[in-house]
């Protein structure tokens, strides 16, 4: 019996390091998901190359070339949904994603971030998390919603902040721990079924 792989769209703006986990991953086929495209926000990336290394179709979306973020955000929609996929994922996309998007992929959009939420949302989780002493810190994987980093918590793992961590440092450990989870999230996602209820997202 041939059973179709749930088809993921990734958006990354960086390195790609993310991205490249999943597509490692799906190359074994037992993997229930496959990465079918790639789109970013910038015209050069990482990701970018990643993905046409894999000889994964690609697409750029820049904010620049649009005359505002709510055309922007339809125009993101529709290449990412030209993709027909049954989840997106963000991994290192650094733009919010707007109304149009999130309706149209709705529930179906998760983000991964360097740090155990709720603390530390924003652009600087590492730093955030060093400046503020804590002991332990981590990565979330979540269901994106309109705030930032505020949606429905999926999964997470913690890595303890060692003595002599710098944020470079702390941050590559965290992405070692961020890559393991969302390869593993991403295929519970694409094999269960799952629902939200109020901030809580629940699985079978
Ligand atoms: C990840 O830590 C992600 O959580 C954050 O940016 C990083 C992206 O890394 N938003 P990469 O581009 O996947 O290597």
């Amino acid at each position: 019996m041939v059973v179709a792989r749930a088809r993921v769209v990734v958006l990354a703006s960086g390195g790609g390091t993310n991205l490249q986990a999943l597509i490692d991953a799906s190359s074994n086929a037992e993997y229930p998901a496959a990465v079918v495209a790639v789109g970013s926000d910038r015209r050069r990336s990482g990701a970018l190359d990643r993905a046409s290394a894999a000889d994964i179709p690609t697409f750029v979306t820049a904010l620049e070339d649009y005359a505002d973020r709510a055309t922007w955000d339809a125009a993101l929609a529709e290449a990412t949904g030209s993709h027909q996929p049954d989840l997106v994922v963000l991994a290192g996309f650094m733009r919010l994603v707007g109304p149009a998007f999130l309706e149209r992929f709705p529930n179906r959009v998760i983000n991964t971030h360097p740090a155990l939420s709720p603390a530390f949302p924003g652009m600087h989780g590492p730093r955030d998390a060093l400046a503020h002493g804590v002991k332990i810190t981590g990565c979330t994987i979540f269901v994106v919603d309109g705030g930032v980093d505020t949606g429905p918590i999926v999964a997470q793992a913690s890595v303890p902040i060692l003595d002599d961590d710098d944020e470079a440092s702390l941050h590559e450990r965290i992405k070692v721990r961020e890559r393991e989870l969302l390869v593993q999230t991403v295929a519970e996602l694409a094999t269960d079924t799952y629902r939200i209820e109020g901030r809580k997202v629940v699985r079978p």
